[in-house]
């Protein structure tokens, strides 16, 4: 597990080729950007509005409506009082996005760490809203007020479970890739935290079907061309 301010050790099994997972767990290729200095120009910046004391009941909701179609689960493993908890501590960020009619576009997490270092755990736009320019407004809004606190560096980890074009949009955002890994989780439309609806193009395997011999990695001859 990531949590804020801390990177995983690197591991020492580095078996090269497929390894299949048991059912109900899920494999998220992740990668580590960084920016050193801040991108001059980025856009126009959203007006943020920093959350202090979020009201629980909103909070999930915006956090699902954001973060489901991407299998994020941390808010709904959180109680009313962890959420409380977690935002009690001022290291913690949480901003809300509103374009020049107020509307509410997107939803900001930063966690200022005492290293002044800036890790932004979660970023991004209501689902209607992507794809329009809004991620780079939201981004800049973000970014004036993180560099405001003298950081070092900001970072952050994306997903492969995250939009597919998400690497793009944070190196056109001036973070650049320092690290690769993996995560391995339990799927948690299984384990029950998200409803098994969401987020379809992530396969949900319940039992697995069609293993045998003939069927096991091990066994199947991959012609590569
Ligand atoms: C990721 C997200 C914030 C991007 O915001 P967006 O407004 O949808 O981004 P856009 O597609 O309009 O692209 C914004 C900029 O990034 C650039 N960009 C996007 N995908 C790119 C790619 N694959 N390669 C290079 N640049 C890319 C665009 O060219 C655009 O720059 P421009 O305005 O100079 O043309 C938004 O899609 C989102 O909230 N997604 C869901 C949640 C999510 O995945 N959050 C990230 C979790 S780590």
């Amino acid at each position: 597990m990531i949590t804020e301010d801390t990177m995983p050790a690197e591991i020492t099994d580095l078996a090269i080729g497929y390894h299949r997972l048991p059912a109900g767990k899920l494999a998220n290729a992740v990668t580590w950007m960084e920016a050193r200095s801040p991108q001059p120009d980025l856009a126009h910046p959203l007006a943020m509005t920093r959350i202090t004391t979020p009201d629980c009941a909103s909070y999930r909701a915006i956090f699902l409506e954001i973060g489901a179609p991407w299998l994020w689960d941390r808010v709904p493993e959180m109680s009313d009082a962890e959420i409380a908890a977690h935002f009690a501590d001022p290291r913690q960020h949480l901003y809300y996005g509103h374009d020049e009619t107020g509307a509410h576009l997107g939803m900001v997490e930063f966690f200022a760490a005492d290293s002044s270092e800036i890790e932004i755990t979660y970023f991004g736009l209501f689902p209607s809203l992507t794809g329009r320019g809004f991620g780079k407004r939201l981004m800049a809004g973000a970014l004036d007020l993180a560099w405001r606190l003298n950081p070092n560096r900001i970072w952050l980890h994306t997903s492969s479970f995250d939009h597919h074009s998400v690497i793009g949009f944070y190196s056109a955002c001036g973070f650049a890739p320092f690290a690769t890994g993996f995560e391995i989780v339990d799927d948690p439309r299984i384990k029950g935290t998200l409803p098994r609806h969401v987020a379809p193009q992530i396969p949900l395997i319940e039992a697995e079907r069609g293993t045998g011999n003939r069927a096991s990695p091990q066994n199947r001859q991959v012609v590569r061309t």
